[in-house]
């Protein structure tokens, strides 16, 4: 709930990012409507759907289907609420700045993947180009309406969209522009590497508000502007960025805040009245006298897979009594396949687990089991319900959710959390088993200790499980949503304390 004087209730609110929260297609039966799954729609779309406003987002789907006479779609269909403006782009702008300039340059440096960066002349300038676009489709979606609206814009993908929006006659001068980066923020010397640092720079210091999941990702990002921006002056402390401005721009003033996202605890908690845990043992052919070691992500380098698999090896070759014991069942769906590195990636992941499979199977045991098909909901928590144990181990992460699912799911019942200590989200949840992904003998170790304490050391097991559960808690989603309400109105106070308002 936010209170009364809340500015998201007062103001109209305009989210943009790259993933649309609801996908248009045209079938035989009409107009089929799919509902995204991810961290941004379940954190966004109840906030649109009861305060209204618009969400502005790349149309995946089909052009023709449900649209409005003035391009927009009201969402949700079976209780329209909101209006998603969908930008659609050319194939080949796609292709340069989402595979392109996003994931196969930002996404890397973001994750300090240095080595996978792949840059082609034709990316940047897509990228450019699409946050040119998006600022057309913001201005189109705020001309004419309330004086004061507020811009929330989404992730990596726009990093110039706040300056581009700055040069727009379209946006009223009272409107704020925000931002969240949901990815890791890296060190001043990974930023340089960029020969766009620069721009990225000057392009999200158009925001008003700019937020981070952790301190360490501000304050790296906050360093980077004092070393790479000289016309900037950074108050670190304060969190305060003054920057020259870019072209004909006046000077800007950036507040820079830290706040983790976090998940809806409370639909998590809703399996309990849906899909038995014990079902998905049929479904996947699951023994289920034997413990279950769960993986859940996209099929991404920066999940740290092949070092996971590595170390489930490791373990079934040096703890000979997990043999036949144990299945590591993995939920990993493919991703950004017109990238090379995620498309060599996949294949790697592939041979690994049919290696480890045909070096220790038997004939009725398949140590790993790699499921790429997509899980819905009802039975992802029904699986997160039967595991013994969920591993994260990611080799860089902003935050990490499906480890905070796995908590809310099994709160009160068991289930051991293993979790990289280089996901955000070890810096916020307490009473997981630590993991370095690099250490092979040590993963090892801990997933071994994650099975054997849901066998033989319950209390121990279940106290971590409580801990665990009340750091989810303190983070659910809505706190998030919260926070950013808090950070507007400080902006508020701010320029009224400042005499500019
Ligand atoms: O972690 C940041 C993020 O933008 C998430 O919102 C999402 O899981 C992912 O990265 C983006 O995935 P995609 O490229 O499939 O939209």
């Amino acid at each position: 709930t936010l209170s009364a004087s809340s500015p998201l209730r007062k103001r109209d609110l305009v989210v943009v990012s790259n993933r649309e929260p609801y996908v248009h297609s045209r079938t035989d039966d009409g107009i089929a409507v799919e509902r995204s799954a991810g961290g941004l729609t379940t954190a966004l779309d109840p906030v649109l759907r009861r305060l209204g406003g618009t969400w502005v987002a790349w149309g995946s789907g089909d052009a023709d289907a449900a649209v409005a006479d003035d391009g927009t779609v009201r969402v949700p269909p079976e209780e329209p609420a909101y209006d998603l403006e969908r930008v659609f782009l050319a194939e080949s702008t796609v292709e340069d700045y989402y595979y392109g300039y996003s994931n196969s340059t930002l996404w890397p440096l973001c994750h300090g993947d240095l080595g996978r960066i792949r840059s082609e002349p034709s990316h940047w300038p897509a990228y450019e180009r699409a946050n040119e676009r998006f600022a057309d489709a913001v201005v189109e979606g705020v001309e004419g309406g309330d004086p004061d609206p507020i811009v929330w814009i989404q992730d990596y993908h726009f990093a110039l969209l706040s300056d581009r929006l700055r040069s727009r006659s379209g946006l009223p001068d009272a409107a704020t522009i925000a931002q969240f980066w949901h990815v890791p923020w890296p060190s001043p010397d990974a930023v340089r590497v960029s020969p766009h640092a620069r721009e990225l720079l000057e392009g999200l210091l158009g925001n008003d508000l700019l937020g981070f999941h952790l301190p360490a990702y501000r304050r790296n990002f906050l360093e980077t502007v004092d070393r790479l921006l000289p016309g900037a002056s950074v108050d670190r402390e304060a969190g305060i960025v003054r920057s020259e401005g870019t072209g004909s721009s006046e000077p800007e003033r950036t507040r820079v805040y830290a706040r983790p996202i976090g998940i809806d605890v409370s639909s998590a908690r809703r399996a309990e009245s849906t899909e038995e845990p014990s079902s998905v043992f049929e479904d996947y052919e699951l023994d289920p006298g034997r413990s279950l070691l769960l993986g859940v992500e996209r099929l991404d380098y920066a999940k740290g897979i092949r070092e996971r698999l590595r170390a489930f090896e490791h373990l079934l070759e040096t703890e000979p009594r997990w043999r036949e014991s144990v299945t590591h069942l993995m939920v990993a769906g493919p991703t950004r396949e017109q990238v090379p590195e995620y498309r060599r990636y996949q294949r790697r992941v592939r041979e690994q687990v049919a290696a480890i499979n045909a070096r220790f199977g038997t004939d009725d045991w398949t140590p790993v089991r790699h499921v790429e098909a997509a899980v819905d909901w009802e039975r992802l928590l029904a699986l997160y319900r039967a595991a013994d144990a969920l591993v994260v181990s990611s080799r860089r992460d902003g935050l990490n959710l499906v480890a905070m699912e796995y908590v809310a799911a099994n709160a009160g019942g068991t289930g051991t959390l293993v979790l990289s200590e280089l996901a955000g989200a070890s810096e916020i949840l307490e009473g997981a088993i630590e993991i370095n992904p690099y250490d092979v003998a040590g993963t090892a170790a801990a997933i071994d200790r994650a099975l054997s304490l849901e066998i033989d050391e319950a209390d121990e097991a279940q106290e971590r499980l409580e801990s665990l559960s009340e750091s989810v808690r303190r983070h659910d989603v809505g706190e998030w949503v919260r926070s950013f309400d808090r950070e507007v109105r400080a902006l508020a106070t701010d320029a009224a304390a400042r005499g500019d308002a």
